[in-house]
């Protein structure tokens, strides 16, 4: 077993496929941003099937599909029916934009990922395209499509920021209730340049729940996953909605989670630069024991929190080299 040096038993592991995206979403990449990961320094699908191996001989039992944008990873499919086989991996998720997902919804479901988390933080067109740089309708598409494959739960992700989109919580809790999707609300978070222009626009996730109590009558509840959120039950309903509050009240304690970036970097926290190149050491000619043994002392280097609030300045990494 993975345990840190605070007691944090580590047995979920966010592997990002790409640091690309084919979205610019404000909070997340600048508009003009060319620093991606050079194809040789992207680990092979070969080389991450033997990390994620390792990994879950050591005990992580949950892998997230992260990128950038995994879709833009070319023959994912293949990577994830590589992975399904693992035989200790209970669970296989993926977190997508949904830009691509019409086209890959069928096959990813069929390779082995049963639960999706998509980004959604506007349903207006033209709010879209501001936010996201991105078409809206495809992104819809790429949503139904999904339901359509038979993925369950689909949760979608809202980033929500002040005087662009918290006018639309409601209208994003009738959308999920109308097509049985979770919802969940995510604070702004200051990760790179764009993250840290985004936290003008922070919300406290308090105010908005305390808006959607005088609406809706909503029982605490807990549900599949593996992440921070945590959940409200609209009455009467099935659905669930989600508070990713890492600003207001972070979950530091509880994290069970490490990251795995396309060049082969081992992050620690998403907020700190702690990191081990498991990428060098599998060029090296490591073996299996030696780059376990490696892994076990990175573990030991995992930070105790995040300092987002006290050191915003701090995290120069863009969300998108570590998947969120
Ligand atoms: P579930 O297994 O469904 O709970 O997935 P998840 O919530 O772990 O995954 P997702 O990719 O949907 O992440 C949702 C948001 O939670 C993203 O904005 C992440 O950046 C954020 N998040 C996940 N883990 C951490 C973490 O360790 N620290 C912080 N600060 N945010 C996190
Ligand atoms: N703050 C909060 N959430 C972010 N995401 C990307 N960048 C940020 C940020 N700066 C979210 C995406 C997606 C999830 C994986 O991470 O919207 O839902
Ligand atoms: Fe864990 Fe770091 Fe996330 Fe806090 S920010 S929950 S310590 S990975």
């Amino acid at each position: 077993m993975l345990i840190d040096t605070f007691g944090r038993t580590i047995e979920y592991l966010r592997l990002s496929v790409t640091d690309r995206c084919d979205l610019r979403c404000v909070y997340c990449l600048p508009k003009d941003h060319k620093e991606f990961q050079e194809p040789d320094h992207w680990l092979t699908f070969d080389e991450i099937q033997r990390l994620i191996r390792l990994f879950s001989e050591l005990g992580v039992s949950k892998i997230r599909i992260t990128g950038g944008e995994p879709l833009v990873r070319r023959n994912l499919s293949q990577l994830i029916q590589q992975l399904s086989q693992l035989p200790k991996l209970q669970d296989l998720s993926l977190s997508t934009n949904a830009l691509q997902l019409e086209k890959h919804a069928q096959a990813l479901y069929q390779s082995g990922v049963s639960r999706l988390n998509i980004s959604l933080d506007s349903l207006n067109p033209q709010r879209f395209k501001q936010i996201t740089n991105g078409p809206l309708a495809q992104v819809l598409a790429g949503i139904m499509a999904a339901k359509q494959a038979g993925f369950s739960p689909i949760k979608i992700n809202m980033v929500l920021m002040k005087g662009v989109n918290e006018d639309e919580v409601e209208a994003m809790v009738n959308f999920c209730i109308e097509h049985g999707f979770t919802l969940r609300f995510i604070e702004t978070m200051p990760m790179g340049s764009t993250g840290q222009q985004a936290m003008q626009q922070y919300i406290n996730l308090d105010t908005i729940r305390q808006q959607l109590e005088q609406r809706f009558n909503l029982i605490p509840t807990t549900m599949l996953g593996n992440g921070p959120a945590r959940y409200l039950q609209v009455a009467h309903t099935k659905i669930n909605i989600g508070f990713i509050t890492p600003i207001s009240q972070h979950f530091c304690e509880t994290c069970n989670r490490v990251r795995l970036s396309v060049d082969g970097v081992l992050y620690l926290c998403l907020g700190q630069e702690h990191s081990l190149d498991l990428r060098l050491l599998l060029r090296q000619g490591l073996s299996d024991q030696e780059l376990s043994q490696a892994i076990l002392t990175a573990i030991a280097d995992k930070p105790e929190r995040h300092e987002f609030h006290e050191k915003p300045e701090q995290t120069i990494r863009f969300m998108s080299k570590t998947g969120g």
